[in-house]
């Protein structure tokens, strides 16, 4: 697969195998993350990988899944649930976000999943979840903020993109196999070649 067929692959998975994910891969996948580009070279990012069957169920409910779809359709049942977590933390100076660390998130947290589509184990960045819980359950160094989490797994179903039409709805749906369809805005919409 060449790097732009492993990017379109490289979508959102709610629903996992049972199969474990091999701590190499979680390793690796880090480790692309942490060597990725960084503004002013600050690298305020953190991980804090959860491996074990207790932590990863314990962590289960800190998430929320799909706004777009109802539960029942878009929560993984206990069966289908992630086999691993990362939270993605940024340390604070004075408390406070540093310039560009968002960047910088985005960009470590797409080094992550790629690195991990690379090897077939797919990935859901989840913005919504309960911060304090999570901090409390990963013991967070005071000073740091939880800023993402990345559920990790091999998938149990297929996404494919498809070009929306301007103005049409881009709420991502399920077909009756229950696999993923994510409208994207056309390559016409979005970009202007001068
Ligand atoms: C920053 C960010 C936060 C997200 N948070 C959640 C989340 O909390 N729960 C969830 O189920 N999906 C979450 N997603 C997944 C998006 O819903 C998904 O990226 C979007 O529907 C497009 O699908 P695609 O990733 O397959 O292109 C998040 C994605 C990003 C980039």
């Amino acid at each position: 697969m060449d790097v732009v067929e492993l990017m379109k692959w490289n979508r959102t998975y709610r629903r996992f195998k049972s199969e474990p994910v091999p701590h190499e891969v979680i390793v690796r996948a880090i480790d692309s993350a942490r060597t990725a580009n960084s503004a002013a070279n600050a690298q305020v990012l953190r991980y804090t990988a959860v491996e074990s069957p207790d932590m990863v169920e314990r962590f289960q409910p800190l998430v929320k899944w799909a706004a777009s779809l109802p539960p029942e359709l878009g929560t993984p049942k206990p069966s289908e649930q992630p086999r691993a977590f990362v939270v993605v933390s940024q340390v604070l100076r004075d408390g406070e976000p540093t310039p560009f660390a968002d960047v910088d998130l985005g960009i470590a947290a797409h080094a992550l999943t790629m690195t991990a589509a690379a090897v077939g184990v797919g990935s859901c960045m989840m913005g919504a979840f309960s911060r304090a819980s999570v901090e409390r359950l990963v013991e967070l160094p005071a000073g740091e903020r939880a800023r993402l989490v990345i559920a990790l797994g091999y998938p149990d179903h297929a996404s494919t993109i498809e070009d929306a039409p301007a103005g049409a709805d881009l709420a991502y749906y399920l077909d009756d196999r229950h696999d993923y369809h994510v409208p994207k805005r056309s390559l016409g919409e979005v970009a202007r070649f001068l």
